[in-house]
This record gives structure tokens, C-alpha cells and sequence, in this order.
């Protein structure tokens, strides 16, 4: 199947558009760490700075060229010589160098900012890529606001940068404000219409500021396009670029819909996110797709019922897959037995459906008092429900770590469950959210317990 499937490069520019977000600017020291991490996660292209921008940003982008030898290293330039110059400067040394473009193409832009007429402009954009050709190899040309920007004169920019010598066409959303249809209609006109487009690869470059960036990326890949440029954790301008995580795991949880690969490790994905997150000091959303805290954490009762039976239930893509170390059940006051039970169990207390009751009203109650109830908790109201003389703590005040570490004392291995007989659809898995083997049903009462926890909502 893979054979079938188109390769989509994966243009990751973290370390440059993604450092323009506010609070995530990074030193030297911390480029090169994360150039590193993105190099094992196997991204083709790392844009690395915009070397015009600082003599600090130039260091790091002259670093990781120097020593980062696998992918493609981009540094970013305005269409003219100073920074084209300074853009080759820094990376001339790259084993696959790259200067990347860029001139504003739209007339709000061209009337307000730049202050240049279209044809100027054309020229501009035209002389600004002959003069990096004559440097470098690889020039990649981005049409700023090219979401905003007249289609046919857009392709007459585009005409002339490829005559000039571009070998990628970059398609920039800006301001994210396209949505999906347009944009790959944008991209279907490209093709159409640019002469010698069959030489040049496509790419998409957008922003969320709709929360449409991802989307819009996939739309353009449908369309044609052959690299997508996107950030880990999304970060960027404003609302942020296509993140990277969302775009790769869509293309390899959907393949029927998109029938591309990328070259990216996606084991590697979480170990990135942590890492920029740590970098940066910015925390990704909780309930952030693929990485946030919460992307594999099941509260609700029938949820965790069903991730214990079988992850396929709730879950398309594995924790495992991006490289989050396990799924997570949180237990909160909409857990139900069965996950309760399954924790205790981890916990190595294993108790009988009457027992397993009484701690389960306990549990509720604590639950609705302090929302998530942490494995310390759990083991004092273990303790408090069965050994009652023991703890002096009252039941539904938390305890501290220390005090908990100490209840934890050494109890009689949970016996290992027998797996369960092989399912056969979608993929067999033995074991259950946590690698456990799926548990046996001994309990006569256990069916009935579940269908209770479903009627009470649970
Ligand atoms: O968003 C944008 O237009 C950019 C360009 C420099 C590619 O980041
Ligand atoms: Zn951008």
C-alpha cells in the first residue's frame, strides 16, 4: 500500500515562523537542541532562523547547518540582496542548504506596506530569486498573503519566479484566513495555469487564525500540493501554524483519505513537544490533538469501560505511536467501577464486588469534592474504608505525597490475568490501556456491574 502513496515533504519551520509566537523566542543553545530533535524526527526541511533578523538568530541558523547534516536547511530572506547575502552567509556550509524568498503579493500589502506598484512588484520578486539561484540550488519563493492576492496576478509572479529559477513554490494563508475548498482551489489553479510548474513543488504554509490551518494544509496536499510547512505544538504568529503532529497523524490514521507519506517518525513526536514546551515555557493546551495532556486520558465511565475491554473502542490512534509513554485514565466522579477497580488492581489491592462497592461510594464523594482523584488518594481511602484504625486522615481531604508514599506498602502481586480470546476486527490487542493483559471476567456479577455503571451514566 505504501508504494501507492504520494510523498509528502515536511517543511518544519519551529525554529523560525513558530519562534515569531510571543514568549517562545529561543537562544543559540536551544535552536540547536531542538534542531537535533527535529532531525530525529525525521522532518525533510528545518527552516532555522532568519539570519538577517540577529546576529543571534544568524549563529543558530550558521550552527545547525554545521552540524544538523541530514535534512534540508532553510534560512528565510526578503526579496533582496542584503538578506539574501546574509541568508547564504549563514548557511553555505549546509550539507543541503536552502534560502527561502519572500515578497508580499497581495495589493493590501503591496499598497500599504511595501508601497510598490504590481509590476514592481513582479520584478522584484523576480530579480530577488535570480540572485539567490546564483547561490544556491534550492530557492524556495513564498507569495506573502497569497491567500489575499489577485489569483491571475499571483500567477504571474509565480510565472516569473519559476522562469527565475525557484524549485519550490511556497503558498502562504497568512493571515489564516482561507478555508479548505478555496484553498485548494488556489492550489488547482497553480497547477492550472504557472508555467513550468511541473518542475517545482507546491507548498502549503498556513496559519490558524480560523483554526483552519491544518485542514486547510490537508485540502492543499489534496490538491496537489507536495510539502506542507507546520510547527510543533502549532505554534507561530498570532494563532499559531499547522501543527505539524496533526497534519502527519492525520495522513497516517486516514490513509484512505489521505493517501500520503511523510518521512516523519512519529514515535519521535511527543519527545519534540515536550522538548519545545520545556524550551519555550509554553505549556501545550490540555486538550491540545495528539499531544496535549488529556489527547489519551479517558474520564468518563463508559469510555474507561470500554478502553479496559478493548482501546480500539475509543481510541484511533495509539499513544504509543506518537510516543506518549501510556494512556491515562483519569478517575473523577464520572469514573466507573471497572476503571476504579482496574486502578486498584495497578495499585495492587484487589477487592471482591462488595468491597469494591464501598469504595467506590467513597470514591464518588471525594471525587466531587476534588475532581481528580490521584493514585495518593486512592490508596488513603483504601486504607481509611478497610483498615480504618490505621489512618487518622480524614476521608476526603487529600493527603500529602510523603504521607501516601507511606500507605503504599508492599501488598501481594495481582495475579496476571489470562488474555482474552483474539477479536477480529479492526486489530487484536491483548493487553488493555495500561499494556495489561485483558482481564478474564470471573466475577458473575461482573456484566451486570457494567451494565449498571451504563444506566447510571457513569
Ligand atoms: O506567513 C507567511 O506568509 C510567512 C512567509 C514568510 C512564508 O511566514
Ligand atoms: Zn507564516
Amino acid at each position: 500500500m505504501s508504494a501507492e502513496r504520494a510523498r509528502v515533504t515536511v517543511f518544519d519551520t519551529t525554529l523560525r515562523d513558530g519562534e515569531q509566537s510571543p514568549g517562545c523566542s529561543m537562544n543559540h543553545q536551544e535552536k540547536l537542541r531542538l534542531a537535533h530533535q527535529l532531525d530525529r524526527l525525521g522532518v525533510d526541511v528545518i527552516e532555522a532562523g532568519f539570519p538577517i533578523a540577529s546576529d543571534g538568530d544568524f549563529e543558530a541558523v550558521k550552527a545547525i547547518a554545521a552540524v544538523v547534516r541530514r535534512p534540508i536547511i532553510a534560512g528565510l530572506a526578503r526579496a533582496c540582496h542584503p538578506d539574501i547575502e546574509r541568508a547564504w552567509e549563514a548557511l553555505k556550509h549546509a550539507a543541503h542548504p536552502r534560502i527561502h524568498v519572500f515578497l508580499a503579493t497581495s495589493d493590501i500589502h503591496l499598497q500599504y506596506k511595501l508601497r510598490i506598484t504590481r509590476d514592481q512588484c513582479v520584478t522584484q520578486a523576480r530579480d530577488a530569486v535570480r540572485f539567490a539561484k546564483s547561490l544556491c540550488d534550492d530557492v524556495e519563493f513564498s507569495p506573502e498573503d497569497a491567500t489575499r492576492t489577485d489569483p491571475e496576478f499571483l500567477c504571474r509572479v509565480l510565472d516569473a519566479v519559476v522562469e527565475a529559477g525557484a524549485t519550490t513554490l511556497n503558498i502562504p494563508d497568512t493571515v489564516g484566513y482561507t478555508v479548505p475548498a478555496e484553498f485548494g482551489e488556489l492550489i488547482a489553479t497553480i497547477r492550472k495555469r504557472v508555467k513550468g510548474i511541473e518542475k517545482v513543488t507546491i507548498s502549503a504554509h498556513c496559519h490558524n487564525d480560523l483554526g483552519m490551518a491544518v485542514a486547510n494544509a490537508l485540502a492543499a496536499v489534496a490538491a496537489g500540493a507536495r510539502q506542507v510547512e507546520c510547527t510543533i505544538n502549532g505554534i507561530g504568529e498570532r494563532a499559531g501554524n499547522a501543527s505539524l503532529e496533526e497534519i502527519v497523524m492525520a495522513m497516517r490514521t486516514r490513509p484512505d483519505r489521505y493517501p500520503y507519506e511523510t518521512g516523519v517518525a512519529t514515535e519521535q513526536i511527543f519527545a519534540a513537544s515536550q522538548m519545545l514546551s520545556e524550551i519555550t515555557g509554553v505549556a501545550v493546551q490540555p486538550n491540545k490533538a495528539i499531544i496535549g495532556r488529556n489527547a489519551f486520558a479517558h474520564e468518563a465511565g463508559i469510555h474507561q469501560d470500554g478502553m479496559l475491554k478493548n482501546p480500539l473502542t475509543y481510541e484511533i490512534m495509539t499513544p504509543k505511536s506518537v510516543g506518549v509513554p501510556d494512556s491515562k485514565l483519569v478517575l473523577g466522579k464520572h469514573s466507573g467501577r471497572h476503571a476504579l477497580g482496574m486502578r486498584c488492581e495497578q495499585l495492587g489491592y484487589q477487592f471482591d464486588r462488595r468491597a469494591l462497592d464501598d469504595i467506590y461510594r467513597r470514591f464518588v464523594r471525594l471525587a466531587d469534592k476534588i475532581k481528580h482523584v490521584e493514585d495518593h488518594h486512592l490508596l488513603e481511602l483504601i486504607r481509611d474504608t478497610h483498615k480504618p484504625a490505621a489512618s487518622a486522615t480524614p476521608l476526603i481531604e487529600p493527603i500529602p505525597a510523603e504521607q501516601a508514599a507511606a500507605v503504599n506498602v508492599p501488598t501481594p502481586s495481582v495475579p496476571v490475568p489470562e488474555p482474552e480470546p483474539a477479536r477480529p476486527f479492526p486489530v487484536v490487542s491483548a493487553t488493555n490501556a495500561f499494556g495489561l493483559p485483558l482481564p478474564v471476567h470471573a466475577d458473575p456479577h461482573h456484566e451486570q456491574t457494567q451494565q449498571e455503571d451504563y444506566l447510571w451514566g457513569v
